[in-house]
């Protein structure tokens, strides 16, 4: 196989990690932990795993000897920076235990356990993974482990295969099917571990123990480079609006982190929008009168971030949404007339069978728009709200809104529109440092953990401002992170999934700047991401880590 330059000497790379992780461990088991509301629920429904200790890594003295250990890993959901590393770490971890251990990956995702489709990760294959992005080491998926049948199919192959753990990396979603994995294994004394590692770019895995989701860093830092180069570009060129999409499926704290690292003239945060209740005009309205304003300074150009989700946080668009759903689900009497509509007649069909409020809301959408609405639909007969191209909906309805005001003299400027999304491109980044790091270190902490006995626990590496060398290692019972919510009509027990915080360090620094960002143009240049050089540059952790570690 050929590798890049910068391949070659990043396989190189040894990634940092705690002292208390070099050398012999010394558990710490802290007091009885609870879930985070709905206790009583949460202890009937885990009664093996709940009310677990922290448990925390101190350096040790004596190193104790362990029996060889077989462990299956899988990679669950989307890609994120750091997964390889994850993987680096069990692996060297459970060979530090005993050289005799082995790792198995299911290849795939979740699927993969229940297919019983696995490869054994040797030495020799791992060598070129290691500090590289992506998940093609064994592949990811989205199967959902929730099922018994699914639980009992994954055991027969940890039986045939002596696996006595299992390390699920995935969000929260995951992370929670992981913990009802941990428990029906510990139910059934079917002598195999789970432990869960913290992944997601999105960032809203995170809570007092989990500090940051791993490949937040890096996808961020991608992102950032991006729009510093666009930035860079629209201040050359002075002609052109770039509304940038960022990827996140829900929350905004990717490009809340972006607007930190780069300092935009508009930045939307779709939990801000849900709070303050605001319609779509009124989004519109907010930037259209920083357009204004920036060309009454003679500047026709500028930088603008939405954030992906930010269309179902619209009180009135998730209003609509649901109710065309609700109309074209899938089998429904109205979802076969509507087939049979004229394509130029249907939006007004539509329309007329939605409540007034929402066909309002509907006539007022540009048409590309309203048609993605109606016509791009997920297995299960919804709106897949990803594909719809929010920051060209705003761009077009800015578009018509200066058109306007042109008209009656209030708009005297130029408005040219480029639009971009960015997802992808940050993903599967080779690893910052930061990443590279923190992935390593979880995976180690992972083999302790199984080395331990221990289950149903999540990896946790906190104090990560500081240098790792002083980085706390350990693990979080799962149930502690739960509460009860309605899923798919049913209380289901879940991982609390971290919004932005209206009331968080982050976000009070965006607004404190915001209004100076809009019509200054105090744009910053991250650049790309640096694995070699000064400290400062190249082990920088993301402003979001900062500002809130600094606030606790
Ligand atoms: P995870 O939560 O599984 O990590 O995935 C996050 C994400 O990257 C979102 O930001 C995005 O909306 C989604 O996955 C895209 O999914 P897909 O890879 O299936 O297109």
């Amino acid at each position: 196989m050929t590798i890049s330059a910068l391949q070659k000497a990043r396989a190189q790379y040894q990634p940092k990690l705690p002292k208390s992780l070099k050398g012999a461990v010394k558990l710490v088991e802290g007091t009885a932990t609870e879930s985070v509301a709905d206790q009583e629920d949460i202890k009937d429904l885990f009664p093996n795993t709940y009310g677990m200790p922290i448990i925390t890594f101190e350096e040790g003295t004596d190193a104790e000897k362990f029996s060889a250990v077989n462990v299956g890993v899988i990679l669950s959901g989307g890609q994120a920076p750091g997964g390889h590393n994850v993987i680096s770490g069990i692996f060297d971890g459970i060979k530090k235990l005993n050289a005799d251990s082995k790792l198995y990956g299911f290849l795939g995702g979740p699927g993969g356990l229940v297919d019983h489709d696995y490869i054994e990760i040797t030495a020799e294959y791992l060598e070129a993974y290691r500090n590289t992005g992506g998940f093609d080491i064994i592949g990811s998926g989205r199967t959902k482990l929730e099922e018994e049948a699914q639980f009992d199919k994954g055991l027969e192959i940890l039986k045939k295969l002596d696996i006595k753990a299992l390390v699920v990396i995935g969000g929260d979603d995951s992370n929670t099917n992981a913990c009802v994995l941990a428990e029906y294994y510990a139910a059934k004394k079917a002598g195999v571990q789970v432990i869960g590692c913290p992944k997601t770019i999105d960032g809203d895995l995170k809570n007092e123990m989990i500090e940051t989701s791993f490949g937040f860093d890096t996808a961020v830092k991608v992102y950032a480079e991006l729009i510093g180069n666009i930035q860079r570009d629209a201040n050359s060129a002075k002609k052109y609006w770039h509304f940038i999409k960022l990827m996140g499926r829900s929350a905004s704290h990717i490009g809340l982190e972006a607007a930190l690292q780069t300092q935009p003239n508009i930045t939307l945060i779709s939990e801000e929008v849900a709070e303050k209740k605001q319609t779509l005009d009124e989004i519109v309205e907010y930037m259209a009168s920083i357009v204004i304003k920036r060309a009454e300074n003679g500047d026709n150009f500028g930088v603008a971030l939405i954030p992906e989700g930010l269309i179902e946080f619209i009180p009135e668009m998730k209003i609509l949404i649901g109710e065309l759903n609700d109309l074209l689900a899938e089998g429904t009497k109205t979802a076969e007339i509507f087939q049979g509509v004229k394509r130029s007649y249907r939006r007004e069909w539509v329309a007329e069978k939605i409540s007034a409020e929402s066909a309002a809301v509907f006539r007022s959408l540009p048409s590309g728009i309203a048609n993605q609405l109606t016509l791009d639909r997920d297995p299960h007969g919804n709106v897949q709200v990803s594909l719809i191209e929010t920051e060209k909906l705003l761009g077009e309805m800015v578009k018509a809104k200066l058109a306007e005001l042109a008209e009656k003299g209030e708009f005297k400027g130029k408005f040219g529109t480029q639009y971009h999304f960015f997802g992808y491109e940050g993903r599967c980044a080779a690893p910052s440092n930061f990443d590279a790091d923190y992935c390593y270190s979880l995976g180690t902490t992972a083999s302790v953990l199984i080395g331990e006995g221990k289950t149903g626990y999540m990896s946790s590496v906190r104090n990560t401002t500081s240098p790792a060398e002083d980085w706390i290692a350990g693990g979080v019972p799962i149930t502690q992170m739960m509460n009860m919510e309605r899923r798919h009509g049913h209380m289901k027990p879940v991982i609390q999934k971290a919004l932005v915080e209206l009331d968080g360090a982050p976000y009070k620094y965006l607004l404190a700047n915001r209004d100076k960002w809009a019509t200054e143009t105090s744009y910053l240049y991250p650049g790309p991401i640096q694995y070699w050089g000064p400290s400062e540059v190249c082990d920088l952790t993301t402003v979001t880590l900062k500002l809130e570690q600094e606030a606790k």
